[in-house]
């Protein structure tokens, strides 16, 4: 099984993985040892902080090994194909996490290696990250079903994969990006019509996060997107999640950040460093459900 898009998992699976984290992040010592003589291979082609080092410490503290093969350093980058890499990295190890600009190079790999593929972010999703975010509400409001989130700014990979897991979940997903900039118009159909849940697309801010339990944003200028800052950073300057947006979500609305954040663009100061803030604690479960999502993929 891979996990390249949340839709490869089945709602029950995907539920099994939040309550799965919960139990590790209670007791941490369940899951040790889990993955002895199990290694995972990185396989990024961008930058990485979160991903790559959760991913590191929950296959130490599972028992297992985890092996950083960027890009840069590997054959890849003297042209050997990704098949062929796939075909290799399978015979090694037990699992291959990748974190590539196209996300055709996941299904490449997916195609050709004969252990677990995890997409560790594409241009078309992020998948571990939302597992992680869905984890995070969860554990911040007891529930997901009728919870309303608003994601405010651009329709990038984060958002897709926001988009799924919100439709398997029930919380209701509010999107406010600029025009030309809206989430994947594809996905967002199959997810409204598998959603028990609103999954609604606007343009204006407000819009979207009046009434909101949760405000989510994330960076103007994705990796690979660096050819369009000017541009980018004219078509979001009304996105910001600053006090004066807040205002107009629910009493008691959390804020989200899938980090890293640019402070002064897409969030202010004031709203991430403030107390309705829980981007930290959003970060740190990134930890613990990566290592469900190993359990799930390679036990
Ligand atoms: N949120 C996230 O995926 O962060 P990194 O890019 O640091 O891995
Ligand atoms: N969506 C952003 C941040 C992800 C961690 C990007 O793709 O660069």
């Amino acid at each position: 099984m891979h996990l390249l898009s949340m839709t490869d998992l089945g709602d029950a699976e995907l539920s099994n993985i939040l309550t799965e984290t919960e139990r590790i992040k209670k007791n941490p010592i369940v899951s040790r040892d889990a993955l002895v003589d199990k290694s995972l291979v990185l396989l990024f082609e961008k930058p990485s902080t979160r991903t790559k080092v959760s991913f590191e410490v929950a296959m130490f503290q599972l028992g297992g090994q985890s092996i950083n093969l960027n890009v840069g350093s590997s054959q890849l980058s003297r042209g050997e194909s990704i098949g062929d890499s796939a075909r290799v990295l399978s015979r090694y190890a037990n699992a291959i996490a990748a974190r590539v600009y196209n996300h055709k190079s996941l299904l490449e790999l997916a195609e050709y290696s004969t252990v677990p593929v995890i997409n560790a972010l594409s241009d078309l999703e992020h998948p571990c990250q939302v597992i992680s975010d869905l984890y995070t509400i969860r554990e911040s409001r007891g529930r997901l079903k009728g919870v309303k989130l608003a994601y405010v700014g651009d329709g990038n990979n984060v958002c897709n994969s926001l988009i799924l897991g919100c439709a398997m979940t029930g919380v209701d997903l509010s999107i406010a990006s600029p025009l030309g900039y809206a989430p994947d118009e594809k996905l967002l159909l199959k997810a409204q019509s598998m959603a028990s849940s609103e999954i609604k697309k606007y343009t204006n801010p407000v819009d979207a996060v009046t009434g909101a339990d949760y405000i989510y944003t994330d960076v103007w200028v994705g990796m690979g997107d660096e050819s369009e800052k000017k541009k980018r950073l004219k078509a979001f300057q009304d996105y910001q999640v600053n006090e004066s947006l807040l205002e107009k979500a629910a009493d008691g609305c959390r804020i989200m950040h899938c980090l890293p954040a640019h402070r002064g663009m897409e969030i202010t100061d004031e709203v991430l460093d403030g107390p309705q803030s829980i981007v930290w604690e959003q970060a740190e479960n990134r930890l613990h459900t990566q290592k469900a999502i190993l359990l799930k993929l390679l036990q």
